[in-house]
């Protein structure tokens, strides 16, 4: 199969994942016999740097003409500090979201049962989790109009749906829930918000075309608390996009860290594939990162934008060895790991593609 992969390594630990993610296209690809090619673009504060836009121009051309992205992550401290910045490099990352038409965020909770005790929740809690996690990406207070006084004293961003916006994810998620466990929650605050209850409105009607899936809707407070105190009674989530942003940080403790949960950003064109965590400050250059979620967006690359169902399925499968082998980044390791096994970045990379 002959593919062309953007490769967008952004800021922080989003380059030292991303060569591990690369590397295992290239090992996939040289095992099945696939011609990939690649190109490399800037994003975030390292386009910021050299040409003063997060999101050059050159990048979007180069994703438009890619047939899949591969994403790191963007976020630079500086900017974090800094609140009156105009300049910020997250704008590209919402940016290239938008001009892609990538509505429609996945955000899988898969456990491996070896990382049970990696999480600070109980083993009997999580164990036999499987979550799929729908997050609206192009919409929201994200998109909504924002503004400030003339005396900076006031601010506001407006939360802002369209039926179009919702109807379109909501019928992704049915259609996943569907060949799932069967069950969806429409996750929103519209008892408070009316942007909300649009969304709770849509998701009603959608319902009735779906009568093999049965459909809960839960304010976002409550789900944030059922989350850790029962996952498993969750199988497809679907909810907007702040939301969404949010609960599945807490859920990446589901699966025992930031560093394994990955996504894929689908809608009207090119897949985009990354990590759902940032640059992460405090490890950054340190070759502390764990590179299993880039891995794991690369599964899902395969999977979704290419069809190549066994090379995710191996890729995946390696993963799980090298976990049951006994092999942890820092992030995952636990009182009862072997502190030989306790592996940086580098070493992880490479021993995924030696199980690969
Ligand atoms: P973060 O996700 O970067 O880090 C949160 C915590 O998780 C940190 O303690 C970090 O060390 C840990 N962590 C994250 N990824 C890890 C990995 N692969 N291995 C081990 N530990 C990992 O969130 P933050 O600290 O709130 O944000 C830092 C910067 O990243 C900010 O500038 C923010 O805007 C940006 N950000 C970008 C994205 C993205 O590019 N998609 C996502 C979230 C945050
Ligand atoms: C994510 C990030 C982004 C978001 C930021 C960096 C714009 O947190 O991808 O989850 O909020 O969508
Ligand atoms: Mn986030």
């Amino acid at each position: 199969m002959q593919k062309h992969i953007l490769v967008i390594p952004g800021d922080g630990i989003g380059p030292e994942v991303t060569t591990w993610g690369k590397a295992v296209l290239e090992k996939i690809a040289e095992k099945f016999g696939h011609d990939f090619t690649y190109d490399e673009a800037l994003m975030g504060h390292a386009g910021i740097e050299a040409t003063g836009s997060p999101l050059p121009d050159e990048t979007l051309e180069k994703a438009k003409a890619s047939d899949a992205i591969l994403f790191g992550a963007i976020g630079h401290i500086k900017y974090d500090n800094d609140p009156s910045a105009k300049v910020r490099p997250e704008q590209g990352l919402l940016k290239i979201r938008k001009e892609l038409g990538l509505y429609a965020n996945l955000r899988p909770i898969m456990l491996f049962d070896e990382l049970l005790d990696a999480s600070s929740l109980k083993p009997e809690v999580l164990k036999g989790t499987d979550i799929l996690f729908f997050r609206e990406l192009t919409g929201d207070v994200y998109f909504g109009e924002k503004k400030r006084s003339e005396d900076r004293n006031t601010a506001s961003d407006l939360m802002i749906y369209h039926r179009y916006e919702v109807e379109r994810i909501a019928r992704k998620a049915y259609e996943a829930a569907r060949v799932r466990g069967k069950r969806l929650c429409s996750v929103d605050k519209a008892n408070v918000l009316e942007a909300s209850r649009l969304w709770r409105e849509v998701v009603q009607e959608l319902a009735t075309q779906y009568p093999d899936v049965e459909t809960e809707h839960m304010f976002i407070d409550n789900a944030a608390m059922q989350l850790v105190k029962n996952p498993k009674k969750f199988d497809v989530v679907l909810t907007a996009n702040l939301f969404g942003d949010i609960l599945t940080d807490e859920a990446s403790q589901i699966a025992g860290s930031m560093g394994m949960l990955a996504s894929a950003s689908v809608g009207d064109g090119t897949g985009f594939f990354e990590p759902i965590h940032g640059s992460a400050h405090d490890i950054a250059g340190q070759d502390k990162a764990n590179p299993l979620a880039s891995i794991l967006s690369v599964a899902l690359m395969l999977e979704i934008s290419f069809g190549l169902k066994e090379e995710a399925k191996q890729v995946t499968e390696a993963i799980d060895k090298v976990l049951k082998a006994g092999y942890r980044t820092g992030d995952i390791a636990d009182a009862n790991t072997d502190k030989a096994k306790i592996l940086g970045t580098t070493a992880m990379g490479q021993k995924v593609l030696e199980y690969l």
